[in-house]
């Protein structure tokens, strides 16, 4: 669509995909072209997962064939974006999710498994977590809430300010509890930031930031400077943005 900065160029895309189950497939793929990219260049490679429901179906597709074998995981460092403040055992840890869903189904070393220490006091777990992330990530992948947040980025937040420290305790959400979260210049150092969004509950703010360019939702601020940004969304998600942005995707 013209003028539409997060449409222009291969440097940003929009794919968008039938169902949910489309977008695991769609995710699962991109990691893993992403990962052998990275360990191509680099030897090793650094991704940040997200938290929430959407990324689940694409962990556990990840913890299955083809992905459990053909992903190097010896050579991949997994980080998250934002965790909630509590112990991995809890039901709203985002590691504790990623466990059930592939971390334990896959050959990757303990060292490389870099979870937030949500078991500590946040600001402690912010500072120790900072010095642990790499100066750049080669993935970082994102949700967005219906509110338009990203980690835990909240709309009107000082948050979305912080421009020295990479992370940084914050409160707010669903659920409400402290939680620790990635800043923007960290988002904007990386190689590749992929959203996954699903659902017709996310199409106004998928609207608001793709087609309105709403600042205000803290998802249209999630751009990387020079990295790759790609949006993959399923048709719900995707159901309130012109037609002709539609047609003109890729569809898979
Ligand atoms: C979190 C997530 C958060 C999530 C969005 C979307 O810890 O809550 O990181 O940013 O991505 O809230 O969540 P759903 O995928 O569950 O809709």
């Amino acid at each position: 669509m013209p003028g539409n900065t997060l449409l222009n160029g291969n440097m940003r895309k929009m794919i968008i995909v039938e169902t949910p189950e489309a977008l695991a497939a769609e995710g699962a793929r991109l990691f893993a072209e992403i990962v052998a990219c990275g360990v191509a260049a680099n030897t090793m490679c650094a991704v940040a997962l997200s938290g929430g429901s959407t990324p689940r179906k694409m962990h556990a597709l990840l913890g299955r064939e083809p992905y459990r074998s053909r992903i190097p995981w010896n050579r991949v460092h997994l980080f998250w974006g934002d965790e909630r403040c509590v112990p991995a055992g809890n039901q709203w840890s985002n590691y504790g999710r990623a466990r059930e869903d592939f971390l334990d189904y896959i050959a990757i070393p303990i060292e490389n498994i870099h979870a937030m220490p949500g078991e500590v006091p946040p600001e402690e777990g912010a500072l120790r977590y900072g010095k642990e992330i790499p100066e750049v990530f080669d993935l970082i992948l994102l949700g967005m809430g219906t509110d338009g947040h990203t980690a835990s980025l909240f709309p009107g937040h000082s948050a979305l300010e912080e421009r020295r420290k990479t992370v940084i305790p914050v409160e707010g959400g669903n659920p409400d509890i402290p939680r620790l979260t990635i800043t923007f210049p960290v988002i904007e150092r990386a190689r590749n930031v992929v959203f996954l969004v699903s659902g017709r509950e996310k199409a106004e703010p998928v609207k608001s930031v793709l087609k309105d360019h709403d600042l205000r939702l803290p998802a249209a601020r999630a751009v990387p400077s020079e990295g790759r940004l790609i949006w993959i969304m399923d048709r719900e998600a995707a159901s309130l943005l012109p037609e002709e942005v539609i047609n003109d995707q890729e569809h898979h």
